[in-house]
């Protein structure tokens, strides 16, 4: 089965979860794509929901589809929040921000109440490192600084343009694969540079993983 087939399968098994009156936060990407719908047609079927988006590219999407589009800061609080991911490992860690949006999708996650995974099965591994780690940051010492720890950075582009988030920062993807640092270390060590924003270390946040596999919806509960 096609990786964009075990993407509708996770998709749709994590809908499940989504009950009436909830605010829910809605994640980005091609696998979120297919929750999105998904959640689109249960509105129009009458279910209610307010939803915050995680990019200016799910916020189209959505109203586009009907669904009652709010800011967080109107929301207070997410009952569930389902997203896609990069690499998520065994112990519920991952990496998120291959489409950009690796900022507000960690301020979402971490106002809610339940952070559901969706993931064809090519995301899931026992080691996390090989999708590099993507890192918004908003002055250019910042790859001098990431050169000197050993992370091999590279400018993230968008054709011959510096890629740029909804937020306006740029993006420095880093390889992590053979660092020896502990993950929550380096999480921390990054964070303390003034300048970077965020990290696509998404550690503690996860309460489910669906992964599509096949046919099937592979559920963890963490
Ligand atoms: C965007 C993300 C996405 O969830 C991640 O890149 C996975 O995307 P896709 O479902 O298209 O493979 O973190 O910032």
């Amino acid at each position: 089965m096609s990786a964009l087939n075990e993407k509708k399968v996770a998709a749709l098994e994590a809908v499940k979860y989504i009950k009436s009156g909830m605010t829910v936060g809605l994640g980005t990407g091609s696998t979120a794509f297919y929750m999105i719908e998904a959640i689109g047609e249960m509105v129009q079927n009458g279910l209610e929901l307010k939803a915050v988006a995680t990019s200016d590219e799910t916020e189209k999407l959505a109203k586009k589809l009907g669904i009652h589009v709010i800011t967080l800061a109107e929301a207070k609080r997410l009952d569930v929040t389902i997203d896609g991911a990069d690499e998520v490992d065994e112990d519920f860690q991952l990496i998120k921000g291959g489409g950009g949006a690796l900022l507000r999708e960690k301020i979402v996650a971490h106002n809610s109440d339940m952070n559901i995974i969706i993931a064809d099965s090519s995301k899931s591994v026992s080691k996390l490192g090989k999708f590099k780690l993507p890192i918004p940051f908003a002055t250019q010492l910042i790859i001098k600084e990431l050169e000197g720890m050993k992370l091999a950075p590279v400018q993230r582009k968008r054709g011959a343009e510096d890629y740029k988030t909804d937020e306006n920062n740029d993006i420095v993807d880093i390889d992590i694969w053979d660092t020896d640092i502990k993950l929550t270390d380096l999480e921390q060590q990054l964070k303390t540079i003034p300048g970077i924003v965020e990290t696509g270390l998404f550690l503690t946040t996860t309460n489910l993983v669906i992964i599509g596999k096949g046919e099937k919806a592979i559920v963890k509960r963490r």
